[in-house]
């Protein structure tokens, strides 16, 4: 059987190696793939990122699954081509993929369902958006409505920012487009977890919590990155919080899905605050998280192929998923300067006893050599009976890789 595979980066790399382990499969495309994929068991990294053309490469290669890794594809109705052209793709219709793509379609579906979350306004006028800032406590935080790589949130602790970000976001229009719309959304204070889940027609199956480590430096300082390690589960996910997330977020999050009659089997990602008034919803993602996906497949003891089937004939409710008992530490190796400018092009070493548990995401292959070609660069994984020694074993096997300027935070998993 041969699968492709959507993606680039380090949560790409760790689907293929998860996939790859499945004895049906013998083949996996990865489009457009990086350094880790091409190099992974039964993996072939293919330079074709279009959709109607990637239509094409499935149909002529007789591919019998396609996996969707990023947002951007499926905002863009790649699920909806596929189905088309009958051909078995996993992700959530260009509609529901929407629940990422637009943040005021995500807190209407928020609202309209009771799913708990921040308070918000929505505006499509600067100088209304402007005018409400008078009223506004601080800090607050703006939004912008469409996909900004990443770069569409601004809390803001005085009017002074909060009006500065309005007007890159609205009137110098940063994004292009993605924050003409705005929302000003009630800040939240708390603890963060990722709770990335599996979704057929009928169930929502949470995986385990992860926690990532956005900023750059020790100690949660300086400025915020794509995720610079994770620890999954995460401590701080009780069985409590879980109750709570899974009464006020999960149940009403699936009857929305269930009453807008969603074609959703894939991934629903669930950013939440622990919030001393409970747990409430930071934003929905419709794809796996990265890193969070490295340490999660990791973990993973059933098999990810299998799993999504399940989801594919709306058989998750009696799909058992299983987990190695014991904490994942996932630490991010970056490139120095990273989130700021870096150099690329710097040779990686990782030696032979590790290869099992490093991830590459900003790596490719340079006249035979794997080198460094984004910020964050590999991802090094850690599985232990106990939070203390997982993040023992992940900083152990760092000292088997080797780039020039490798940057890495030294407490991941701390808590
Ligand atoms: P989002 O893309 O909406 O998850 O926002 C990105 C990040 O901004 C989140 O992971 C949080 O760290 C932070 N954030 C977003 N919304 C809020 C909020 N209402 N209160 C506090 N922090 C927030
Ligand atoms: N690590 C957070 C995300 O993938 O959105």
């Amino acid at each position: 059987m041969k699968l492709l595979l959507i993606g680039a980066g380090g949560r790409e790399h760790a689907i293929a190696w998860k996939l790859a382990k499945n004895e049906k499969v013998e083949k996996i495309y990865v489009a457009p793939g990086n350094g880790g994929t091409a190099l992974e068991n039964k993996c072939e990294n293919i330079n074709i990122t279009d959709i109607d053309e990637l239509v094409s490469f499935a149909k002529e290669n007789d591919i019998y699954l396609t996996v969707v890794g990023p947002e951007e594809p499926l905002i863009n109705g790649i699920v909806d081509k596929f189905k088309k052209a009958s051909l078995k793709i996993f992700g959530p219709e260009q509609k529901a993929a929407m629940l990422e793509g637009s943040k005021s379609f995500s807190k209407e579906f928020m609202q309209k369902y009771g799913v708990k979350t921040a308070g918000y306004k929505e505006f499509y006028d600067h100088l209304k958006a402007l005018e409400y800032l008078n009223q506004s406590e601080y800090p607050l935080v703006v939004k912008a409505d469409g996909l900004a790589a990443g770069k569409g949130v601004s809390i803001c602790f005085t009017k002074k920012e909060a009006e500065d970000a309005i007007y890159s976001f609205m009137v110098d229009d940063i994004f292009n487009g993605a924050g003409k719309k705005i929302i000003i959304e009630d800040f939240l204070e708390g603890i963060e977890a990722s709770i990335i889940s599996i979704v057929d027609g009928n169930t929502i199956v949470p995986f385990i919590s992860a926690k990532d480590h956005k900023q750059i430096f020790d100690g949660g300082k300086g400025p915020n990155t794509g995720g610079m390690g994770v620890i999954a589960p995460n401590p701080f996910v009780t069985e409590e919080v879980l109750k709570d997330f899974n009464d006020n977020i999960l149940i009403p999050t699936l009857t929305g899905i269930k009453e807008e009659r969603f074609d959703y089997r894939g991934i629903i990602f669930f950013g939440i605050m622990i919030t001393k008034r409970g747990v409430e919803l930071l934003e929905y993602n419709v794809r796996m998280g990265d890193p969070e996906t490295q340490s999660l497949l990791s973990l993973m003891e059933s098999d990810l192929l299998d799993l999504i089937e399940a989801s594919l004939e709306n058989r998750l409710e009696s799909f058992p998923i299983e987990w190695t008992n014991g904490t994942c530490v996932n630490v991010v190796l970056a490139s120095k300067g990273y989130p700021g400018d870096y150099e690329k092009g710097k040779i990686i070493t990782i030696n032979e006893e590790v290869k099992n548990n490093v991830f590459v995401a900003g790596g490719k292959i340079q006249d035979g050599d794997l080198v460094t070609s984004g910020g964050r660069v590999l991802s090094v994984v850690g599985i232990a009976e106990t939070p203390e020694l997982a993040k023992k074993e992940a900083y152990n096997k760092i000292q088997s890789v080797k780039f020039e300027g490798m940057y890495y935070r030294n407490d991941i998993g701390e808590i």
